[in-house]
């Protein structure tokens, strides 16, 4: 398994507005900007599974183990840097037993800065180290309606493989949840 360290840079590029975007692993110092991250997006109700604001010490857990498991190689979280402010993550967690050969991927962009690459290109890093890994297969859950995310899953190459009849209720209303899936190629 593959291993990164807090605040590893992995790819620097220019974003489609010309801002400088640096993708790299979270660190220790992330923990504001990853709380105002979580809460912007609970709302702006965002298509995510997560309607609670969290608490700091809520976010606190969460970034202590992740980062443990990261160090660990047991999971991949990558995330995109603007201006020196957090503003994208993309996670990877691998299942366990006889499915540890697929990888859940879970992406999110802050308001302000989607639709200029960001999205794209955290889940080609995520990919380039699920397949260091040795994943064979990417794995992820969207709301039907959310017609960005579901462009840029069908543009990375996934495919509906699955579908949960109304498996979300946001705003008194029930949705389907697409099933993505993608076959990696090998290391
Ligand atoms: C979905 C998300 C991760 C994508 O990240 P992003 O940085 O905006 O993605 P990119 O800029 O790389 O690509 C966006 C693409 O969607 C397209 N797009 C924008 N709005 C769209 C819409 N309503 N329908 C279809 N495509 C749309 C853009 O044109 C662009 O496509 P292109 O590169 O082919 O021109 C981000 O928008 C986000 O976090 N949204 C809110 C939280 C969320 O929905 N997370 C995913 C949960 S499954």
């Amino acid at each position: 398994m593959i291993q990164l360290s807090p605040g590893t840079v992995l790819y620097v590029f220019t974003a489609k507005d010309g801002r400088e975007v640096i993708l790299r692993t979270p660190k220790w110092e992330d923990i504001d900007d990853a709380l105002e991250f979580i809460n912007s997006l609970v709302e702006e109700d965002a298509m995510i599974l997560m309607n609670t604001k969290k608490t700091r010490e809520h976010e606190i857990d969460w970034l202590a183990d992740n980062l443990k498991k990261l160090e660990k190689g047991k999971m991949i979280m990558i995330a995109a840097e603007v201006d020196g402010r957090l503003v994208g993550i993309v996670e990877v967690r691998p299942h366990f037993g006889k499915m540890s050969h697929v990888g859940s991927l879970g992406i999110s962009v802050k308001k302000g800065y989607r639709d200029i690459g960001i999205g794209v290109d955290l889940m080609k890093e995520a990919e380039k180290h699920a397949i260091h890994m040795r994943l064979k297969t990417m794995q992820l859950e969207v709301f039907e309606k959310n017609e960005r995310a579901v462009h840029v899953y069908e543009k990375m190459g996934y495919k509906v493989t699955g579908r949960i009849p109304e498996g979300v209720l946001q705003n008194d209303e029930y949705m389907d949840v697409l099933i993505m899936t993608r076959k990696l190629p090998s290391s």
